[in-house]
């Protein structure tokens, strides 16, 4: 048990919003809406002020996720919450974003304004829902879907690899953490340009279907079958060389989705992104002095990721049921809990 065990209340105002409260590392209560709502979580947030009030907890030390690039859609809160396809890999808009969030976003001078303000709008929301806040800590993305996967796996101590679209510069992150201490050393992180989950969330909307369906591709894959070319294509596109992600999208030919059926590309997609995630998994795990590992991020909602690890390494993995986005709310306080933001 670690030796801190203050109330924290994390927050999450992106996809999958919500909020949570964590006292040392246990999981108090968690309140998330639905993946597709973005934007300071109200209700959420009302639920939470209710709890704290039943629990005679006064003011609280906040946590959040999203160091960097955040601040506008926390100013302009109501507007982010409203637009339509605000992370869309086909809308100009949304790709402008992605980059002034991972790169522009970590300029220090800016980044300094920008986490006030976001700090700022933040508090301010809460206290309007009832909940008074001390402090408001800033997390690191990938470390906040870590810590919600770790804390929540039956494991003392664990490596854990996170893989989503992108946050903070990243599009994944493998770390090891124990559970007194919480992160104890960060392996290496993927940057947001080599996203696996990013490039089959590409592959969506060119498939057809809107953004954040890419459960729809892997079950369009099931109709599929193996078709040489296409499986030559998305290995150029997509590998795990010398310990990184390569992303090459400029290698995809969009005559693709022309000359070939819809069902045997989701098909040759799903079997390469298994291929690269188990050659990722696989290397990394045999680097690692413990014998257990945990998952997090949105890409491991994929199933026919999910029924590889179980084959790979049974009991000895972990990943919870929520481990896109929604999860971030318990992941940012977990961190703040356990390694107090650090
Ligand atoms: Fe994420």
């Amino acid at each position: 048990m670690p030796a801190k065990a203050e109330n924290i209340l994390g927050i999450w105002d992106g996809h999958g919003r919500g909020t949570a409260l964590v006292s040392g590392d246990r999981l108090v209560f968690s309140f998330c809406g639905s993946g597709s709502e973005r934007g300071f979580p109200e209700e959420e947030a009302k639920k939470a002020a209710a709890s704290l009030k039943e629990m005679n907890i006064g003011r609280v030390t906040a946590a959040s996720a999203g160091i960097s690039g955040r601040a506008p859609v926390r100013i302009f809160d109501g507007l982010y919450g409203k637009v339509k396809g605000a992370s869309d890999p086909l809308k100009p808009s949304a790709r402008f974003y992605r980059h002034y969030e991972n790169v522009a976003g970590k300029i220090p001078v800016f980044n300094r304004l920008e986490s006030a303000a976001g700090r700022y709008f933040l508090k301010k929301r809460l206290l309007k829902s009832g909940i008074e806040v001390k402090d408001l800590v800033l997390t690191d993305h990938h470390t906040a879907h870590s810590a919600a996967s770790f804390f929540k796996s039956p494991f003392e101590e664990s490596l854990v690899i996170t893989m989503d679209g992108y946050g903070d510069g990243s599009s994944g992150m493998v770390s090891q953490w124990k559970r007194e201490r919480g992160l104890i050393n960060v392996v290496t992180k993927f940057s947001y340009v080599n996203s696996l989950a990013y490039l089959f969330g590409l592959f969506t909307r060119m498939l057809g279907f809107d953004e954040g369906e890419e459960n729809a591709v892997e079950k369009l894959a099931g109709s599929g079958s193996f078709d040489k070319k296409l499986s030559d294509s998305t290995s150029k596109i997509m590998a795990f060389r010398n310990g990184e992600i390569v992303i090459q999208s400029a290698r995809m030919r969009p005559e693709i989705f022309k000359k070939h059926e819809k069902t045997d590309i989701a098909y040759a997609l799903q079997e390469r992104l298994a291929e690269v995630v188990r050659e990722m998994v696989l290397f990394f795990f045999k680097r690692n002095p413990c014998d257990t590992i945990c998952f997090g991020g949105g890409l491991f909602m994929n199933r026919g990721i999910r029924r590889f690890l179980k084959e790979c390494f049974d009991e000895r993995f972990f990943v919870p049921d929520v481990c896109g986005d929604g999860s971030l709310a318990e992941g940012a306080a977990f961190h703040v809990s356990v390694n107090n933001g650090i």
